[in-house]
């Protein structure tokens, strides 16, 4: 893994208002975050707010690798069109490999 997970758990703060992850993480405006290496987009149980783009990408085959994660978190709205993820993007490439080795922690994949 590259990345540094300790680093990523400050950057995670740019996503904490709307993402929660870890032990007892529950839906906010967006989905929580566990497990979510390996998964389908928009699959993540009882969330039920998701774009009509985000669930077309998942049934278009998006998993989220990490290759597509990297790509989601530069730029949301251009890997999925629709997405009511309203968030910049990390434009950061070691920003979003540590953000993404921290979530990493809290899936099995
Ligand atoms: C969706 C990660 C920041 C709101 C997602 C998904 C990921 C993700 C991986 C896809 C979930 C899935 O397919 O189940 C992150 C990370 C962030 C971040 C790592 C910080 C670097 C934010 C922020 C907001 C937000 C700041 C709110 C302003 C949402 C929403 C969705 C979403 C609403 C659902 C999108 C849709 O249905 O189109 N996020 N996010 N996220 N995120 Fe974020």
């Amino acid at each position: 893994e590259i990345g540094d997970a300790e680093n990523g758990e400050r950057i995670f703060r740019k996503c904490a208002s709307c993402h929660q992850v870890g032990q007892g993480a529950t839906h906010r405006v967006g989905p929580h975050l566990n497990g979510i290496f390996g998964r389908r987009a928009g699959t993540v149980d009882g969330y039920g707010k998701y774009s009509d783009g985000l669930l077309r990408a998942g049934n278009d085959g998006l998993i989220w690798s990490l290759e597509k994660l990297h790509a989601y978190l530069e730029n949301p709205k251009y890997l999925v069109t629709g997405t009511r993820m309203n968030f910049a993007g990390l434009s950061d490439a070691q920003d979003r490999a540590d953000v993404l080795a921290y979530l990493r922690q809290f899936s099995d994949n």
